[in-house]
């Protein structure tokens, strides 16, 4: 992976190689943080990067947080204004990914969620697939079950619950298999390690409640709109049994980093005829052309990195670093 030049760290954006944390750091001893992932599609006619539902993604960053009980200094807009300064430092002319990362700063032991200090980075990279075979996976059900909402919430993303992610995720691959299907608790179908599921049987698009232990995912919010308005599908939020997945016509997993992956074979069982159908082939095609800023209707999803440049010299998180520095946050 291409490391990124910049950071946005401690207010300002600096050079990467200078974000740094000592090892005591409480999020990383313990897991205490939240992130998101957001991509960024280059749009080569317009000669644009449109960064796709920033704020969307940035408002489940921060319920994230209050999840944790981690009140953070900045809101939506502030975080995506951060966002689109830290690109147009990098300038890529390319698609990329965005991790931003809330953790708690304090270099000191102890488990707790009281009496800490956040801390923001957000960095850019370029980035391609996160799974290679897109049009055609291999998934198996995982021997792991997802994490409990009475556990770690699932509904968040949350640092330390992707210990969880990871087992799954780690299995499936030395298995010989591309992505894991989690289980909840209950036995019912949540998600993929890092992708929302979806199921198409006899004609009519399924997927998990969000009462399912599931991230409430933004591409699962973008799928279900697009499947209904564009697609003129029924799509139909309810638990999924394991068995159904043998009979499904379709699968999919959807998310920022997967994007659409049509899952053709499950433990060995071909999906439907056993290779990418035409729900998922539709929704691939339509889903790449709203998300690089092809489909009007759909702009407002996308923010364009290079067109509104704010003006040079705007410093917009003075603020920001003041207050860090008032509460004796500043290091
Ligand atoms: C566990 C998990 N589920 C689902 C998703 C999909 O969420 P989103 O579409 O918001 O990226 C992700 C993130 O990519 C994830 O980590």
């Amino acid at each position: 992976m291409v490391l990124p030049h910049y950071a946005f760290f401690k207010g300002r954006i600096i050079p990467y190689a200078e974000a740094r944390v000592g090892v005591l750091t409480h999020g990383l001893n313990y897991g205490t943080g939240v992130f998101s992932g957001i991509r960024g599609y280059w749009n080569d006619d317009e000669q644009e990067l449109f960064v796709f539902r920033p704020e969307d993604h940035y408002r489940r960053f921060l319920e994230s947080a209050r999840m944790i009980g981690m009140q953070l200094p900045l809101d939506q807009s502030q975080l995506t204004a951060a966002l689109a300064d830290l690109l147009r430092r990098e300038g890529y002319r390319e698609d990329c990914y965005v991790r931003s990362l809330a953790f708690y700063a304090d270099e000191t032991v102890g488990v707790r969620l009281h009496d800490l200090t956040p801390e923001i980075s957000i960095v850019a990279m370029p980035y391609g697939r996160y799974i290679d075979k897109e049009e055609g996976a291999h998934a198996t059900i995982s021997s792991w079950r997802r994490v409990d909402d009475n556990a770690i919430p699932a509904r968040g993303k949350i640092v330390g619950a992707y210990v969880n992610s990871a087992l799954a995720k780690s299995e499936a691959m030395r298995a010989g298999f591309d992505e894991a299907i989690v289980l909840n608790r209950d036995g019912h179908i949540s998600e993929g390690s890092a992708a929302n599921f979806f199921l198409v049987r006899n004609g009519v698009v399924l997927t998990p409640p969000i009462t399912d232990n599931i991230l409430e995912g933004i591409t699962r919010r973008t799928v279900i709109e697009l499947l209904a308005r564009e697609m003129g599908l029924t799509v139909v939020e309810r638990s999924i049994d394991r068995s159904e997945i043998y009979v499904a016509e379709e699968a999919l997993f959807v998310g920022t980093g997967v994007q659409i992956v049509a899952v053709t074979r499950v433990d060995h069982r071909p999906i439907g005829t056993g290779r990418i159908g035409p729900i998922a082939s539709a929704l691939r095609t339509l889903y790449f052309d709203v998300v690089r800023g092809r489909r009007p209707e759909y702009r407002n999803w996308c923010m364009p990195v290079y067109a509104p440049a704010a003006a040079p010299g705007t410093d917009l998180f003075s603020g920001y670093r003041s207050r860090r520095a008032t509460a004796g946050m500043a290091k």
